[in-house]
Order: C-alpha cells, then structure tokens, then sequence
C-alpha cells in the first residue's frame, strides 16, 4: 500500500513488543522514519535488527516514567527534525485487589500511562502547530468505560487518556492537526499468545479452547467473542495518521 507516508517522521512511544512493535512494522514498510522506543537496550536493539529491513527506524532507550526519560526522548527525536505522527503507546497494566492498591502503584500506572503522554504531547506539539502538521494517536483501551474492578489504575488512566486526547483536538481546532485515541478489547499480543500455547503444552489441552476460555472468563461480554489482532490496531492508526 502507498499511504504517502515516505517523509513522515514517526514516534511510537513502548515499541519494543506487543501492539506498539507492531504499529512501528506497518509505518517501516509505509517508508516512514521510525523512532521505536523502549527501557531495555536490548529489545530496542533487538527490534531495530527485526524492524530494519522494511526500512528506516532508529531506537530510543528512555524510561518515559521519568522526567528525564521524556527529556531524552524529545531531544534525540528532535535532533532529527520536527516529529509528523506522536504514537502515544507505551503504558503498564497490573493486576490489583482494590483494597491492596497503595500510592505507588496508583503513581506507577498514572506516571506512564497518563503524564508521559501529556509531557511528550506538551514537548512536541509547539513544532506540529509551527509547522501546520500533526497527527497524535493515544492508545487507549476499552477498560477507560469498561472498567475492570482489578485494573481500577489501569481502567482510570486509560478514561484520562481519552479525556486529554478529547482536550487536544479542542486546543489544536483550525491547525491541521487532529488527534485521537483508539480503545482496543483484549488483544492477542505475542507474549499473551506464547502463554497460551505454553499452557497448551503444559496442560495437554486444546490452544483454542484455552483461548476461549481465558476470553468467556475475562471479559463474557466482549461483542465480537475473540481477541482483537495486533494488525487489526496498527491498521486504524495507520489510517488515523492519513
Ligand atoms: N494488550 C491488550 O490486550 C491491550 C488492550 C487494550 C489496550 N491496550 C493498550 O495498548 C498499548 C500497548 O499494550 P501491549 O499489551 O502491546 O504492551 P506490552 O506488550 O506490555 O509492551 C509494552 C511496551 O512498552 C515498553 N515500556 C514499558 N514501560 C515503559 C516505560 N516506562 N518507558 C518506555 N517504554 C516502556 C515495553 O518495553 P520495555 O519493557 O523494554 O520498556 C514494551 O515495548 C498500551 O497502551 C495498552 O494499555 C492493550
């Protein structure tokens, strides 16, 4: 597909795995200038070394938890010029018994999923308002008005994501900017899917019924009765980005 996105520059935030590995493969092979980011050096090398073939990418070790993880972030992405597309992706989801949720772990969860969006937003886009030119895509997730009683941080921050991306495309009305979230179900990611093979393996039952089962417990109302595909998220925000 040629989407004209060959001179865009592209930072997905949490790209060393899951859906926003993912994300990143679809705009490589589009011809865009990838920024992938993660914590660990090694998936982010690793990733580059997976994703370089398609095209043209480069890694960014920050923890966007810390202030000075969103510093480094915005001064090596702007040391290539004006980032086009911000993919804010990168969030954690634990699992907690409402009465055990202490400080930190509300901090934890809101320092990632909530105010690294809003720092990397507020760092980047003055450039996109100079330049007349931005697309910013936050990665939400279906629990921001489907609240889970054991992810209540993760369900509250994924309801403040949609919230802020609401509050952006107010500020940025008449620029030609838009922005937006997407709220994927429970998803099918690679790490999900090798546990469920592993169980398979372990328990010498079916992987289809095991994937069922963990669907029909989880989440018995979801609409469309399966796991959401990764290709299926990095398509939306593919077009969200046209
Ligand atoms: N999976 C689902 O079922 C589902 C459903 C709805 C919405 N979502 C949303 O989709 C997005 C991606 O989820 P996922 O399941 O694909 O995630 P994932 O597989 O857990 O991947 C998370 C990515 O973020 C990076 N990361 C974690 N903490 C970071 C930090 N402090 N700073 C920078 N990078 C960090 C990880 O690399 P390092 O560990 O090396 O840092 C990794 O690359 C999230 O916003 C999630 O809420 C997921």
């Amino acid at each position: 597909m040629n989407l004209d996105l060959q001179n865009k520059k592209v930072l997905i935030t949490g790209s060393t795995a899951g859906i926003g590995k993912e994300i990143a493969r679809e705009f490589v092979k589009e011809g865009a200038q990838v920024f992938i980011n993660g914590r660990q050096e090694n998936r982010v090398r690793k990733t580059l070394e997976e994703l370089t073939k398609y095209g043209k990418v480069n890694g960014i070790v920050a923890d966007l938890s810390t202030s000075e993880g969103i510093k480094e972030i915005v001064n090596k992405v702007n040391s290539f010029g004006p980032i086009d597309i911000l993919i804010n992706n990168s969030a954690i989801c634990t699992s907690h018994n409402f009465f055990d949720i202490n400080p930190n772990s509300l901090k934890e969860t809101f320092e990632l999923n909530v105010f690294s969006m809003f720092y990397l937003t507020q760092a980047i886009l003055p450039s996109m308002m100079e330049a007349n030119y931005g697309r910013i895509i936050n990665i939400s997730s279906e629990a921001a008005f489907k609240p889970y009683p054991k992810l209540l941080p993760y369900s509250m921050s994924k309801a403040a994501v949609v919230n802020f991306t609401k509050g952006i495309a107010e500020l940025v009305s008449g620029y030609n900017i838009t922005a937006n979230s997407i709220l994927p179900g429970p998803t099918l990611t690679t790490e999900l899917d090798n546990y469920f093979v592993r169980k398979s393996v372990v328990e010498s039952r079916k992987y289809e019924d095991i994937k069922s089962e963990v669907l029909k417990k989880n989440n018995p109302t979801s609409v469309i009765q399966r796991f959401v595909e990764m290709d299926e998220i990095a398509g939306i925000v593919l077009y969200l980005a046209l």
